[in-house]
């Protein structure tokens, strides 16, 4: 048993919501701790295996192709501890135009016996203009790029053409500080809905963000966020029209990748008894119960792509096998979340090692041939 898994029954007898705060708490100190988390945390690679792992996605170069996704770093506290950990990216946000509290606690709950997560803490962050200086002011890990996700401010109030406003007014904060800027448009934690997800909002959504983009001659790649499908059916599959009309109308528009998946609004497949998660009530679910459709959305979105704009695949990857695997169902890089909750921050290492260990079984060179192997 790793550190993690010795200090994991301590780290649980808090609530989730507390844990999570004491996490980026003890981050924020930890992160000038740096050479001792990195030694609790090493990568064990040689110049060779590194060499492998290395790729470039969206014109950026990525040292390993594993990061955090959006939520874990909501207001970019913790970026230099995210790379100490041993990660080659992090996705920090979802940032908001407008700061927000979030919602009341309890707003974070874990089903352990389903490696899960439920959340609804409601977009709760410092609001752009904070984190933008906060990022612009922060020694920047070299050869690390930093994702920053927008969303609408969480306020049912900022609607129609003023949340456009809203939305577009993040982007325009958080472009110049943004190696890649990801449009979260699938939070299922909001009091109005999902409001840029149905194809004649999202094409204004991204109209207006790529006018944005121009006018501030930024190169920056933009992807979009989306949920995950409805549970698969017994052959394993979803009706995947809405899905390729979205990816349709994205492409058009110039979006350089797309980050499959956000949490889910249902409760399917879950051994929690009933009774528990009525209790909970309402929220986003993540971790291992959405693992097979987030691979399955995965694997069919390389096959229509082909190429033509990265993935980034997450949802329910906890263990290091499961790295690998959403790599070859056609993800250029992972991002993990829920997992790190249950194996803790070990589960990087050991996923960069085990990718490696795939790359030599199966033949692939670099994790760019072994892309979409298995799609
Ligand atoms: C507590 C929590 C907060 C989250 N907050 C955000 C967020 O602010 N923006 C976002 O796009 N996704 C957010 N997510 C979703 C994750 O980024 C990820 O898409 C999802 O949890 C699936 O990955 P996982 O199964 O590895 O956790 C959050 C997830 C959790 C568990």
């Amino acid at each position: 048993m790793g550190l993690y898994g010795a200090l994991r029954p301590l780290l649980f007898r808090a609530s989730a919501d507390t844990a999570h705060d004491m996490a980026v708490r003890l981050g924020r100190v930890g992160q000038v701790a740096g050479p001792l988390v990195r030694a609790l945390h090493p990568l064990r690679l040689g110049a060779e295996e590194r060499a492998r792992l290395s790729s470039r996605v969206l014109g950026l170069d990525f040292r390993v192709p594993i990061g955090t996704a959006a939520g874990l770093d909501k207001n970019a506290e913790i970026v230099p501890l995210v790379e100490q950990i041993g990660c080659g990216f992090c996705e920090v946000g979802s940032v908001s135009a407008e700061p927000r509290p979030g919602n009341p606690k309890p707003r974070a709950f874990r089903l352990p016996t389903d490696r899960a997560l439920v959340n609804r803490l409601g977009l709760g962050n410092e609001g752009a203009a904070a984190i933008a200086r906060r990022i612009g002011g922060m020694r920047r890990p070299p050869g690390f790029p930093i994702g920053i996700n927008v969303v609408k401010t969480h306020d049912p109030a900022i609607i129609g053409a003023e949340g456009l406003d809203d939305f577009a007014c993040a982007a325009r904060t958080m472009l110049p500080h943004a190696d890649f800027l990801v449009l979260n448009v699938s939070c299922p934690n909001t009091a109005e809905g999902k409001t840029f997800e149905d194809p004649a909002s999202l094409a204004e959504l991204l109209d207006r963000v790529m006018a944005e983009r121009a006018a501030l001659r930024s190169g920056v790649p933009v992807l979009v966020k989306l949920s995950p499908p409805a549970p698969l059916d017994a052959e394993g599959a979803f009706d995947t029209s809405a899905l390729d009309e979205l990816m349709d109308l994205a492409l058009e528009r110039g979006v350089a990748g797309f980050v499959a998946t956000n949490t889910a609004s249902d409760r399917a497949g879950l051994s929690t008894p009933t009774a528990r998660l009525e209790a909970i009530g309402h929220g986003g679910l993540s971790g291992a119960p959405i693992r097979a459709r987030a691979l399955a959305m995965t694997r069919h979105m390389r096959r229509r792509l082909e190429g033509r704009a990265a993935i980034v695949g997450v949802g329910g990857i906890d263990t290091p096998e499961a790295a690998y695997e959403r790599i070859c169902a056609g993800a250029d890089l992972v991002e993990l979340y829920t997992g790190l909750v249950y194996a803790g921050p070990g589960l990087v290492g050991e996923a960069a090692r085990t990718i490696v260990r795939g790359l030599d079984r199966d033949g692939h060179g670099s994790v760019a041939d072994a892309v979409g192997s298995c799609a």
